[in-house]
């Protein structure tokens, strides 16, 4: 069964550890991922975009496929199944699918008023359905699934002002991109972090963008006060290192190498080892036990 992402963060928060929200692309990513928080005995959070369900065919084809997963491979930990970056339109349609947490993306809105008024909205919805509800201040910069946005060190009052709308967990721009990191990367605001966790008290805090950010500024980060950390590049240049591997080295040319299955299985426990190594940086190991 899945759970809703509040209790878990809330631990987590309380607990000085973070747990990685780890993006979901397909039924490979699912189990991997899955057989990762098992064997690291770690509460985990999957999350998709509108862009991955739209991959897979739907959200409710992403909701049943993780639901059916967790039961088939008698998973223990809690799993809560989270939509990444939702537009207005996405949270109805992924509370519909079955999404156990959504998270309603305002950053983009015309204006910060629209941003406070649909998550207003949007957070008495998700409660009143056992949801749990993440919302974001200050664009994330960087790409993901088409959107860009200028990254920005989230404002401290509008993050309050959103925090006492009742949200479960709170995004906030500290200097972090989605992608990888450009070379002349400045690092994450620790002073903004700061900031903003003064105001927001012990709401849980959300870092995006969490590929590639050196483990001392990822540990800082925790220690600040972000019980969530976003992960989606980084297993995507896993599976494809894993995979290129697997075809330069022309096992796909010997025997039955081209068997899809055989060609996708170095990439899967690639994401497996990766994710359980994640785990280990954000200190999330052993807290499902
Ligand atoms: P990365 O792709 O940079 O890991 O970011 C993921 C993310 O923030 C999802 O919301």
């Amino acid at each position: 069964m899945l759970v809703n992402a509040a209790d878990m963060l809330k631990k987590a928060e309380a607990g000085h550890y973070a747990l990685g929200a780890f993006n979901t692309n397909n039924l490979e990513w699912t189990l991997a991922v899955l057989q990762a928080a098992e064997e690291a005995k770690s509460p985990l959070i999957m999350q998709c975009t509108a862009g991955a369900a739209k991959w897979m065919g739907s959200f409710k084809v992403c909701a049943d496929m993780v639901k059916a997963a967790v039961e088939a491979l008698n998973i223990t930990v809690p799993v809560a199944l989270h939509l990444d970056h939702g537009s207005y339109e996405d949270c109805f349609k992924a509370i519909d699918a079955g999404f156990t947490s959504i998270m309603y993306d305002g950053s983009h809105e015309e204006t910060f008023q629209i941003n406070l008024d649909r998550t207003k909205e949007l957070v008495e919805l998700a409660h009143s359905k056992g949801l749990s509800i993440e919302a974001e201040v200050g664009g994330i910069g960087g790409v993901e699934d088409g959107v860009t946005s200028n990254g920005e060190l989230a404002d401290p009052d509008e993050c309050k002002q959103i925090a006492d709308l009742g949200v479960d967990f709170l995004a906030c721009g500290i200097g972090n991109i989605h992608g990888v990191y450009p070379a002349d990367w400045a690092g994450l605001s620790f002073d903004r972090l700061g900031e903003i966790k003064a105001k927001t008290g012990d709401l849980p805090l959300v870092l995006h963008g969490g590929t590639g950010i050196p483990v001392d500024q990822i540990q800082k980060a925790i220690s600040l006060g972000v019980s969530k950390i976003n992960v989606n590049t980084d297993l995507q240049l896993a599976f494809a290192a894993a995979t290129r591997k697997y075809i330069e080295e022309g096992k796909d040319l010997q025997g039955k190498g081209f068997d899809p299955r055989k060609v996708l299985k170095p990439g899967r426990d690639a994401i497996v080892a990766r994710t359980k190594e994640l785990m280990e940086e954000f200190g999330s190991v052993g807290k499902a036990e």
